[in-house]
């Protein structure tokens, strides 16, 4: 038993069975969703075509230089918190109704990445998170919040599958390129992990799914066989992993930005009637949600971030988009809006 963990009697997990707990039990598919199973992540190719992808990205990189701090994408000089918008980890963005910008939403949208979920949950009638974006442009200096930071987006107090979370990638992503760790192995191992050790504890920023590991907690996974593994994709890749996986991201220490959007989709049944109006609001206003579509939506009122270079909220910080989506069809039945 690593130093610093012992053994604790530990009580049932306090939710309720979930309709799809068992749903990633067995690697009998034939597909990528073995891969899944057994690894606790997998890499969809060209999910989205490299073009559109790429094309995403620069639209990104449009949304970045459309502020007025300055950004240049031309010009590593303005690689500088003082000319970017707030964001965390050296370039996740979560502020300005980046979430429900046009450009964020046809990523959302595209046939594969819908595709890729209805061939995991078994339906086509599926939510979307209203997730962020990344940009983790090269040779950062001033990041002030860099560092490891492992973690599962589930509750310890879950039995079973719960989530399912997605990377659109939108550029090359090799070694040095940054972009997602994962324990490979580690979600499968997740459930006995706290039956072990219990779960009397949860680090968490809020929701409650989220639980934050401790490096001596890690040799336990290793003991079993798990190895962290760097994520490498190509534009339009989709990258999927069981929430349950411990995971966390790099910077890039290459040449090349890390550029991305987080989508997870669910079963649109899942949506209870009062998350169904929370979303609605949520839809209305521009907000941002977890990464589970169904449930633990975490939806508070836009604050303006505070700025790491005035100490001041973000003027620039409205909570509105710059080109909010227009409500489709197809984005108000994702958006949970619409009944299928
Ligand atoms: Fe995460």
């Amino acid at each position: 038993m690593p130093d610093g963990i012992t053994s604790v009697p530990t009580p049932e997990p306090v939710f309720p069975p979930f309709e799809y707990s068992k749903l990633l039990d067995k690697a009998n598919f034939g597909d990528w969703r073995d891969e899944l199973v057994t690894s606790g992540y997998t890499v969809i190719k060209g999910a989205v075509p490299r073009e559109r992808a790429l094309e995403a990205r620069n639209q990104a990189f449009q949304w970045l230089e459309d502020f007025p701090l300055g950004f240049k994408r031309e010009d590593p000089s303005t690689y500088k918190n003082e000319h970017l918008p707030n964001h965390h980890k050296g370039g996740m963005i979560h502020g300005y109704g980046i979430g429900h910008e046009q450009w964020v939403w046809n990523l959302r949208t595209e046939q594969g990445v819908i595709d890729a979920f209805a061939k995991l949950w078994g339906t086509d009638e599926l939510i979307v998170s209203f997730d962020s974006a990344a940009v983790m442009l090269p040779n950062r200096t001033d990041v002030v919040d860099a560092g490891r930071w492992e973690h599962i987006d589930q509750s310890p107090s879950r039995r079973g599958l719960y989530c399912v979370q997605g990377i659109l990638n939108l550029n090359e992503c090799g070694p040095d390129e940054g972009g997602l760790m994962i324990l490979k192995g580690s979600a499968a191992l997740m459930e006995e992990f706290f039956d072990h050790f219990g779960r009397g504890e949860t680090r968490t920023w809020g929701p409650v799914d989220f639980y934050s590991f401790m490096d001596h907690q890690h040799q336990w996974f290793f003991d079993r066989g798990c190895e962290w593994v760097k994520v490498c994709c190509e534009p339009g890749d989709l990258i999927l992993w069981d929430s349950r996986a411990m995971h966390y991201n790099v910077r890039p220490t290459g040449k090349r930005d890390r550029t991305c959007a987080y989508i997870c989709m669910a079963p649109a049944k899942l949506l209870s009637d009062e998350d169904r109006a929370a979303r609605k609001l949520a839809f209305e206003e521009y907000r941002g949600t977890t990464h589970v579509p169904f449930a633990a939506l975490h939806v508070r009122p836009h604050v303006p971030g505070i700025r790491v270079d005035t100490g001041l909220p973000d003027p620039n910080d409205t909570g509105i988009p710059r080109e909010p989506r227009a409500a489709s069809d197809t984005v108000l039945k994702l958006a949970g809006i619409k009944a299928y």
